[in-house]
């Protein structure tokens, strides 16, 4: 037992699933830490859609679900936080300060959000939209080895969220993810909020050679930025302000 659980310990609290949505590309995170008696959960991107799928897997684990988060105003889907919010009482909804949407609970830079003994850390990073957050799993002996970060639309497997509405920023976008992101241990996993090519995780390191976007300069990343031409999102004009209030509208 003794050398086993010790080389073991610092993971073993963790449980961890990356769930998708396949109508809009969306990953949804489940986090729990399991060593804890009450087997405190959080779930980072719920998607309207899916919201009976996840809740049906939390049931299963055995776990309580205590916060429903985003990692920023989604333009692609309606967020599933309202919905979980009306059918498991107690979950509160987590979005940044600075979104200006509605929540229980509003994150800042440096914030920390507990599940248990486990935590995430709030890094502001904005620049896909103004209110964007990448949640960090928390920095010391007992939380996850490498550190995991939710990067939302902020940094994608070998891409990057658009930077053309919704307060976005190409500038705001490189400074955020050189400041916040590329300066983790390179061996952090990044796991993106979409992903259109199959990929489901890739790390600091890895991006910061092979990201077609960010390895860059600032001034050539800003030029890609604006080139890329990309069509208005389709569920543009319904997602915004639904999600500005949790995914609920009257
Ligand atoms: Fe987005």
């Amino acid at each position: 037992m003794g050398s086993f659980s010790t080389l073991s310990r610092s993971s073993s609290r963790l449980l961890f699933r990356q769930l998708f949505e396949n109508e809009s590309f969306t990953y949804t995170y489940l986090l729990a830490d399991i060593s804890h008696p009450d087997k405190p959960a959080l779930l980072i991107d719920p998607v309207d859609r899916a919201v009976d799928r996840d809740l049906n897997l939390v049931r299963e684990l055995g776990l309580k679900l205590i916060y429903a988060m985003n990692t920023h105003v989604h333009a692609d889907h309606i967020t599933g936080t309202g919905l979980i919010k009306g059918k498991v009482p107690g979950v509160k909804s987590v979005i940044s300060k600075a979104s200006g949407s509605k929540a229980d609970v509003f994150v800042e830079h440096g914030d920390k959000i507990s599940f248990g003994n486990l935590f995430l850390e709030v890094r502001a990073t904005p620049g896909h939209t103004v209110g964007c957050v990448t949640y960090v799993t928390g920095d010391g002996p007992d939380q996850p080895q490498p550190r995991m970060a939710f990067t939302g639309d902020a940094l994608l497997v070998r891409g990057c969220g658009r930077t053309d509405f919704q307060g976005g920023s190409s500038e705001q976008l490189y400074k955020s993810v050189h400041s916040q992101i590329f300066t983790l241990p390179k061996e952090t996993l990044v796991y993106p909020g979409h992903d259109y090519k199959g990929f489901t995780v890739t790390t600091v390191g890895e991006e910061m050679l092979y990201n077609p976007r960010l390895t860059k300069d600032e001034e050539t990343f800003g030029s890609i930025m604006q080139n890329l031409n990309l069509p208005y999102p389709d569920m543009i004009d319904v997602a915004l302000p639904a999600n500005m209030v949790c995914g609920l509208q009257d």
